[in-house]
């Protein structure tokens, strides 16, 4: 379908009542984890919106421009509350948290298969085997601190083992730079991937820098803190593939695209017939967005819209089971690591004085909470939580080896030797019933 040619809901009937901003939330026990995943990257794309259009006014003197901005700008906000408010009170924070790696996980692995530009896609995968990691070392807090199986959330559709051990997700900043696309010679599908991406590990930092505090554990704050900066070398990662020479008018009509793209795509999967209502009537309202960009454009810069949109939707956010995907991605990239230029190398490629090594000395100088985590669960439990078949939980202890520096290791780190010897303890009973 070509967007630009579809009515949607016209910008002045777009504001709503508090009763229907305000809906009634899915329920935590009965929601469909994908329901939640949607739900949890909607929210992180419609903060992107309100932040990018923040930035757009502060910069332009056009009151004609800034009055369209401000008045749109109002309305993904009401819609942020609308599709964030949709989480139920009684969903605990590390809940939501596992939920947010599955979105990372699940999300990252359907771009990088859907990516036509080959280092954006590397770039995907690489980014990929961390948020995998991370949900890892939070689902033992999750069972330690509160009992959760993370099957209740994850629905067995996600597996939990470890990925690049997070202790090494911590670089010199500058390395995460990455080279980025050329807007003329790049499909509209790569930005709009990139766009989406950009805006779910936002949102996922800004949901750790808000929360991390919560609990009165000072293990499980640390790997909040731990991990709230990975996801800001992830933002990082992801904005500096885009094109610095794009203009703010094409910022803007990508930005409403992306919108409307993954809400035609959470419509189109819902699988509860209230929230697909819900994703409807957004989607209606982010065409009315994307007409007056496009206008916007027309006039500032006396080009196409189509030219940077393309005529056709793309699905961007189309959620479900990776398994084998992952699985492949992390036997054969686990060692993969940033260097200069935006190239990758793996650890046995990397120069003694690589950047990343003073990093990672430093804020792991008394340990990564990241290891501390799986130690603590086999204090309590004798081995990890982790969910795969047994072929996959097998391999951890290669895996860890695989991705193990020699120049340096955290002084806590879990050894691939206790790796072997906790794989021989059967799972907790209640991961596979
Ligand atoms: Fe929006
Ligand atoms: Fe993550
Ligand atoms: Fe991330
Ligand atoms: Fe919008």
């Amino acid at each position: 379908m070509n967007v630009l040619k579809e009515k949607g809901i016209p910008i002045d009937k777009q504001i709503r009542t508090w009763h229907d901003i305000v809906k009634r939330p899915y329920n935590r026990m009965e929601v469909d984890n994908y329901t939640r995943t949607r739900q949890i990257l909607m929210n992180g794309i419609e903060t992107e919106a309100w932040t990018f259009k923040h930035c757009f006014v502060r910069k332009s003197d056009d009151m004609e421009l800034n009055k369209l901005l401000v008045r749109t700008r109002r309305i993904e906000d009401m819609q942020q509350t609308t599709v964030n408010w949709l989480t139920p009170w009684n969903q605990t924070v590390l809940d939501t948290t596992l939920g947010y790696e599955q979105v990372a996980v699940d999300l990252t692995a359907w771009l990088a298969q859907n990516e036509p530009d080959k280092y954006v896609k590397e770039t995907f995968d690489f980014g990929l085997l961390e948020d995998f990691d991370h949900l890892y070392r939070y689902s033992q807090f999750a069972y330690m601190v509160e009992e959760t199986d993370p099957n209740e959330i994850l629905h067995k559709m996600t597996d939990v083992v470890i990925g690049r051990p997070t202790q090494y997700h911590h670089n010199c900043n500058a390395l995460r730079i990455r080279k980025p696309y050329d807007k003329e010679k790049t499909a509209p599908q790569t930005k709009v991937n990139i766009l989406t991406l950009i805006s779910g590990e936002q949102q996922t930092h800004n949901y750790y820098a808000e929360h991390g505090f919560m609990y009165g554990n000072n293990d499980l704050k640390r790997l909040y803190a731990e991990i709230c900066d990975v996801e800001e070398e992830h933002v990082t990662m992801y904005e500096t593939l885009v094109d610095p020479n794009e203009t703010m008018f094409e910022k803007w009509l990508l930005h409403e695209f992306t919108e409307v793209c993954n809400y035609y795509n959470c419509y189109e999967d819902e699988v509860d017939e209230r929230l697909k209502l819900i994703w409807e009537e957004m989607m209606q309202m982010e065409i009315g967005h994307l007409q007056a960009a496009a206008e916007m454009f027309k006039k500032y810069e006396k080009r196409d819209p189509e030219e940077v949109i393309g005529t056709e939707l793309v699905l961007p956010c189309r959620f479900m089971s990776q398994k084998k995907y992952v699985a492949k991605v992390l036997k054969d990239e686990v060692g993969k690591r940033v260097i200069e230029d935006g190239e990758y190398a793996f650890v046995d490629e990397l120069d003694e004085d690589w950047a990343s090594y003073k990093v990672q000395e430093k804020v792991n100088e008394d340990g990564a909470p990241s290891e501390k985590a799986v130690y603590l669960s086999i204090k309590s439990i004798g081995r990890d939580i982790a969910c795969a078949d047994d072929s996959l939980l097998e391999m951890q202890s290669e895996l860890l080896e695989d991705s193990l520096e020699e120049e340096y290791q955290a002084p806590n780190t879990v050894s691939a030797e206790k790796y072997e010897e906790i794989t021989e303890i059967p799972p907790l009973d209640f991961l596979n019933y």
